[in-house]
């Protein structure tokens, strides 16, 4: 009986240390030290022993019991121990790695021109205000001073939808929305921003649609030299400070005085950038104003002409043809 406990311990020894995964390991024990193991059918012939012998017989095979308890142990750490270190290895992250570059938009060009300006513009007290793209005659012409017959009507070659209804021709028609809107009341600070449409063919400075940014300020004591100044503080904003500056006379039917406004470019010489005037008293009264009361100026801009200034952009239809080449130039890094 010795010699089996003795065999037995070196199978399940053998077996052991040959073991490559827990889950044999676990089998090992059951078979070798379980209940219906083969150390216990060992023991279980005990009885047939002489009682002499029994105790020997017995302290052999809790020896072999405890050398295998403490064999498994061992391996089992040793292979849980290679389990978490392959698990790491495989698991493992190398931080040298290039990152993936996600690919990010970007703001259009324009957009970045219309931001700005609402930026510079509601910093001087202005609020952003926005009005249809089809439009009614009465707002895009007859408020702003333009009759149906009026030959200044010729300066925008317009969309017409129906007699009455045409797609804007410029952003104008929003001064007299807001004003009509504020029933009376003063102050009015508002910009603008918004599409435009002309009939005109498409080329190097021409679009069928651009986009205009419209200001207004209407209150008590709105004078020429307010006008002068907004703009001027715009300007140097936008062009960067000691940006010159000139008012030219113009006509424009919904103000009176017109003028245009130039800026001294550093390659282009004195260039236009917008209209504006002091806001016609007729204007002022159509929209519910006192013209006796209060008085304001008003503005326009193109929003691709200020774009192609600051950016030295040749060609406004780079805005319109989604040329990825010329978007990406604009990419705030
Ligand atoms: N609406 C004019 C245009 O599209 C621009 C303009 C000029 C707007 C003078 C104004 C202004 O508000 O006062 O050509």
């Amino acid at each position: 009986m010795r010699e089996r406990l003795e065999m037995l311990k070196q199978e399940a020894v053998a077996a052991i240390s040959e073991a490559t995964r827990l889950e044999e390991l676990r089998d090992i024990r059951v078979r070798y030290l379980g209940k219906k193991g083969e150390l216990t059918s060992v023991l279980r012939g005990m009885g047939s022993l002489p009682p002499e012998e029994r105790p020997v017989i017995g302290g052999v095979a809790n020896e072999v019991r405890q050398v295998l308890e403490s064999r498994l142990q061992e391996k089992e750490a040793w292979l849980e121990e290679a389990a978490l270190e392959e698990r790491l290895a495989s698991e493992r992250i190398d931080v040298t790695l290039p990152g993936m570059n996600p690919a990010t938009g970007s703001l259009h060009p324009l957009n970045l021109v219309l931001e700005q300006i609402e930026d510079i513009f509601t910093g001087l007290g202005f609020q952003v205000a926005e009005g249809p793209e089809v439009e009614v005659d009465r707002y895009n012409f007859e408020a702003l001073n333009l009759p149906k017959d009026h030959p200044a009507r010729d300066m925008q070659d317009s969309f017409y939808i129906t007699p009455e209804i045409l797609l804007r021709t410029h952003t104008s028609p929003v001064q007299v929305r807001v004003m009509e809107s504020r029933e009376g009341t003063v102050p009015i600070r508002i910009i603008c921003p918004g599409k435009v449409y002309r009939r005109d063919d498409d080329d190097a400075t021409h679009s069928h649609q651009f986009t205009q940014i419209e200001g207004l300020m209407v209150d008590t004591h709105v004078s020429m030299s307010e006008l002068h100044g907004v703009l001027l503080a715009f300007i140097e904003q936008m062009f960067g400070a000691g940006t010159e500056m000139r008012l030219r006379p113009s006509y424009f039917p919904f103000t009176e005085p017109s003028v245009e406004v130039d800026i001294f470019h550093p390659e282009k010489g004195w260039v236009e950038i917008l209209g504006a005037g002091m806001v016609h008293p007729r204007v002022l009264e159509r929209a519910g104003y006192d013209p006796e009361q209060v008085s304001g100026f008003a503005f326009g801009m193109g929003a691709e002409r200020i774009a192609m200034l600051k950016y030295g952009i040749d060609d406004i239809r780079h805005f319109y043809n989604n040329d990825l080449r010329f978007l990406r130039q604009f990419r705030s890094e």
